[in-house]
C-alpha cells in the first residue's frame, strides 16, 4: 500500500466526489460549476478538477486567477471561471487561457477592456450583482446603464450574470428569498431591454438544497461536492457521501507513571500509570491546538491529551489495551462504525467544516481512492 510510506495522510475518495456531482446534476437538471478553490476545499485541486469533469461538471470555479492558471498549466481544459478579484495586469493571461472573470465595477471593466485589447483578444466576463451579500457586486440600479455601455465594448464578451447568497443555509430566514427577488427583478428589467447576459447563476450548495428557484442556467456547488453539510440547518440528503478521511499511525506507546506531564506546559498530568501514545499530527498539519479533541483507534474513541504540538500530539490509551505502535488512527472520518466528522471538528474548534478542510496543510500526502 502506498500509504505505508507515510505517518499521517489524507485518503480522498474521488468516487464520492463524482457521486456527489452526479446527485447535484440529477437534482438540478442544470449545468454545474464545481467550486474547487482553496486547493479543492483542501482535497487537492488537480485530482478534484479531473474527477469533477469526469462526473459531468461542465465548469470549474476558483477564487483567484492564479488558481485557474495553475489548472491550465497542468493540462485541464474545462470551462473555467475566477470568481473573485482579478488584477487588470492578469487579464491578458485570462484571455490567452480562456478563463472567465468576474466584473462588478465600471472602472474595472474599462481597465480590463484596455488589457484585453493589448492582448489582442476578447475577455469573457460575468457581471456580479450585489443583492445582499455585501461583498463584491454592482448595485442593481447601476446595471442597465453599465450593460448598455459594455455592449459597445468589443474587448469584453459579457456572457454571464450572477449573484451570491449570504444566508441560503438558513431556510428559516427569508434573506435568500429577498436576494432572489432583487435579482429576478433586475433580470426582468434587463430582458425587457434586451440587455440580459446569456448565462445566469446564483446557487451555492445551500441554495441547491433549499431554493430550486435559484437554479437558473448553472449551479455553483462547493461544500456539497465534498459530501459536507452546508450548515447544521441545511444537512445534505443521504445520497451524498463525504470524500475525506484523515489518518495517522501510532508512532510510540508507553506507560508513564503518576504525575508525569504530557506535552508543552504539562497541562495534562497522569493521575496513575497511564498508557500514552504519540501520533505524528499537529497544528502544522491543520489540527488545532485546542483541548478536548478525540481520535479513533482499534474502533474506539480516545482522548487527545496535553497540548497539540506542531507535528505531534498524544493519546490516552488506557481503554485500548490492544493498541500497538503502527496502528491506524483516524482524526477525521470513520473507523469501525464510529466517526469524527468535519462538523464535529469544526464545533470543537469554534468554526465551520469549511475551515476544517480548507486548513488541511499542503504537507499532508493526499492518497486518492475511487470507490
Ligand atoms: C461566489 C461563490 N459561489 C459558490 C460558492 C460555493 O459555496 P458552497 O461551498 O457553500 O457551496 C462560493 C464559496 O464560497 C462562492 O464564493
Amino acid at each position: 500500500m502506498e500509504n505505508q510510506a507515510y505517518s499521517t495522510w489524507l485518503e480522498i475518495d474521488l468516487g464520492a466526489i463524482k457521486n456527489n456531482i452526479k446527485v447535484i446534476k440529477r437534482m438540478t437538471g442544470t449545468r454545474v460549476m464545481a467550486m474547487i478553490k482553496a486547493n479543492g476545499y483542501g482535497h487537492g485541486v488537480q485530482a478534484v478538477a479531473r474527477a469533477a469533469s469526469e462526473a459531468g461538471a461542465e465548469w470549474l470555479g476558483v477564487a483567484r486567477i492564479e488558481e485557474a492558471l495553475n489548472l491550465r498549466a497542468s493540462g485541464i481544459t474545462a470551462e473555467m471561471m475566477a470568481l473573485g478579484y482579478t488584477p487588470p495586469s492578469m487579464i491578458p493571461e485570462a484571455v490567452r487561457e480562456n478563463i472567465h472573470v468576474a466584473i462588478y465595477d465600471p472602472k474595472m471593466a474599462q481597465a480590463y477592456a484596455r488589457q484585453a485589447q493589448k492582448a489582442g483578444g476578447r475577455l469573457k466576463a460575468h457581471l456580479k450583482i450585489e443583492t445582499g451579500m455585501g461583498r463584491l457586486g454592482m448595485s442593481p440600479e447601476k446595471v442597465p446603464a453599465f450593460l448598455e455601455e459594455i455592449k459597445t465594448q468589443d474587448a469584453i464578451d459579457l456572457n454571464g450574470i450572477f449573484t451570491h447568497f449570504a444566508r441560503a443555509d438558513e431556510p428559516g430566514a427569508n434573506s435568500a428569498a429577498k436576494q432572489l427577488n432583487r435579482f429576478t427583478a433586475l433580470l426582468a428589467k434587463l430582458r425587457k431591454a434586451d440587455l440580459c447576459p446569456a448565462m445566469v447563476h446564483t446557487a451555492n450548495s445551500a441554495a441547491i438544497l433549499n431554493y430550486p428557484e435559484a437554479y437558473f442556467d448553472l449551479v455553483r456547488p462547493g461544500i456539497a461536492i465534498y459530501g459536507l453539510n452546508p450548515s447544521p440547518e441545511s444537512p445534505l440528503p443521504e445520497a451524498f457521501r463525504p470524500a475525506l478521511t484523515w489518518k495517522a499511525r501510532l508512532t510510540f506507546l508507553r506507560t508513564l507513571p503518576p504525575g508525569h506531564g504530557i506535552s508543552y506546559g504539562s497541562i495534562y498530568k497522569t493521575s496513575k500509570d497511564e498508557r500514552i501514545g504519540v501520533i505524528p499530527v499537529g497544528y502544522g498539519d491543520g489540527f488545532r491546538r485546542v483541548n478536548g479533541q478525540e481520535a479513533l483507534i482499534r474502533g474506539q474513541r480516545v482522548p487527545v491529551v496535553g497540548r497539540v504540538c506542531m507535528d505531534q500530539c498524544m493519546l490516552q490509551l488506557d481503554s485500548v489495551p490492544e493498541a500497538a505502535v503502527e496502528d491506524e488512527v483516524v482524526l477525521l472520518g470513520e473507523q469501525n462504525g464510529l466517526s469524527i466528522t468535519a462538523d464535529d471538528l469544526g464545533k470543537k474548534w469554534g468554526t465551520v467544516n469549511y475551515e476544517v478542510v480548507c486548513g488541511l496543510a499542503d504537507r499532508l500526502p493526499r492518497i486518492y481512492l475511487d470507490s
